[in-house]
């Protein structure tokens, strides 16, 4: 996934959003840009923000401030150890500026740097495939993520269970060939 192709009237020449590694300064902005959107991420505290600093991206505009975020985890338990499954966590917009190409040019820095560590597959778990889909994911089982699911909605109060839950389980990248 690669922002080729984008002249200036596309959408990644849209916004003038700088994307950058967070800093720790950034950390309540990205809390709280995380907590706007709780229909579709999970609630994240700013301690957990603090500790895992060194994963976040930004966007920052002048004069508007910090306007997105996005992460990662590694998941040693989702594949063989040295090839572990990475998934894409707390990717937002702030509001007012979406649709301008910021969500695509924050997920490919951080698919970049993630790409260089050489993960078995990059995943997300999404309630909105169509984004995703636009940045070069397909849809797969979320059965191939029980460990991931396990993890993040044993405390969820929303649904009964992650299979009846309409989020979507994605990964990058062309689906397998049977
Ligand atoms: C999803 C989200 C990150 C998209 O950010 P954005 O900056 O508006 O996205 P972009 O402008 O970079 O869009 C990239 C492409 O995806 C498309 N797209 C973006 N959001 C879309 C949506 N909700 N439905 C369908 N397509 C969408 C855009 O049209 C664009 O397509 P194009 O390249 O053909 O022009 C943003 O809407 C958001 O923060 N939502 C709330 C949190 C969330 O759902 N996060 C994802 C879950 S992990």
């Amino acid at each position: 996934m690669t922002s080729e192709g984008t002249g200036p009237e596309t959408a990644v020449s849209r916004s003038s959003a700088t994307i950058r590694p967070a800093r720790l300064s950034d950390a309540r902005d990205i809390f709280l840009l995380i907590a706007q959107n709780p229909n579709e991420l999970v609630p994240r505290p700013l301690a957990s923000v603090v500790q895992n600093i060194d994963r976040f991206w930004v966007a920052e505009e002048s004069g508007a401030g910090l306007v997105a975020a996005a992460t990662y985890q590694v998941y040693p338990e989702i594949g063989a150890p040295h090839r572990a499954t990475v998934e894409l966590q707390s990717v937002c917009v702030r509001q007012d500026r979406r649709g301008l190409g910021i969500g695509r040019r924050i997920v490919d820095a951080v698919v970049g740097r993630v790409r260089a560590f050489d993960p078995g597959q990059i995943v997300v778990l999404t309630f909105t495939p169509p984004f995703f889909a636009k940045l070069g994911f397909h849809r797969v089982e979320k059965s191939a993520l029980l460990y991931k699911l396990y993890m993040g909605c044993v405390n969820c109060t929303k649904h009964e269970s992650p299979f009846t839950c309409p989020e979507v389980a994605m990964a990058l990248g062309a689906p397998a060939q049977d």
